[in-house]
């Protein structure tokens, strides 16, 4: 089993809750599994561009236009989407660890989905939807937050947004450890919250190990 860890958290991992989800998965999975494979993108060791117009000319336009030659400057743009999404097709499952903020996702995750996230590298458009051009089956969000949100709260951007990309590209299995009320200043139980979330992040990480090779 191959997995893609994406990590998107600027902060150490003493001060980050979402990044000790993380640690308690993956420490977990490999004491499962030891079999598996982890690649690590922390998206602040190598940052996304913001999309530009060559970048997004040299994506979407072979979808559209047959004729369609990018230049040297567009081929260029779009390299590290290339190389990105390559790591992502040689996976079976997508990690995303991040922190809400704004009630959705930090921009160099949305930054780095623009552009992974495209036609030729995680899917193709097919008649009046979209085929997977990779084969991840199931993805997991390691979540932070400061206050507390309940299943299905409206002001809760970030999964709703992570749910719906993933979809679009055809992974439509996708599991949850959220630590929310992590901000100690209006949560008092915020180290309970943790604690469960913790609990939940290594429950995610032994279902995960049960699972064949084959049907992940
Ligand atoms: C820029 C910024 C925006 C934030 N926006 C929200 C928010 O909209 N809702 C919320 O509940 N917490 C918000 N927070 C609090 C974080 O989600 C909280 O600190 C959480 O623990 C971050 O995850 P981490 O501990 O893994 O860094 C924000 C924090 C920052 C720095």
């Amino acid at each position: 089993m191959k997995v893609v860890h994406v990590c998107a958290n600027p902060k150490p991992i003493e001060e980050s809750a979402s990044k000790q989800l993380a640690a308690a998965f993956f420490e977990t999975l490999a004491e499962k599994n030891p079999e598996v494979e982890i690649d690590n993108i922390d998206l602040y060791s190598e940052p996304p561009p913001f999309l530009s117009v060559e970048a997004l000319r040299a994506l979407y336009y072979p979808s559209f236009d047959p004729d369609y030659q990018p230049t040297e400057e567009e081929r260029r743009a779009c390299e590290y989407a290339a190389k990105q999404a390559a790591r992502l097709r040689e996976a079976d499952v997508l990690v995303l660890t991040t922190p809400m903020w704004n009630f959705s996702l930090p921009g160099i995750v949305k930054s780095w989905i623009d552009q992974v996230f495209s036609p030729g590298n995680l899917f193709q458009f097919e008649g009046t939807g979209t085929k997977p051009l990779h084969s991840i089956r199931q993805a997991i969000l390691l979540a932070a937050s400061g206050g507390v949100y309940k299943e299905d709260d409206p002001r809760d951007a970030l999964t709703r947004q992570v749910r719906a990309i993933l979809e679009f590209v055809g992974i439509t299995r996708l599991s949850v450890a959220w630590a929310d009320g992590q901000n100690p200043a209006i949560c008092g139980d915020h180290d309970q919250r943790r604690e469960l979330a913790l609990e939940a992040a290594r429950e995610l990480a032994e279902d995960l190990a049960e699972v064949p090779a084959s049907r992940t």
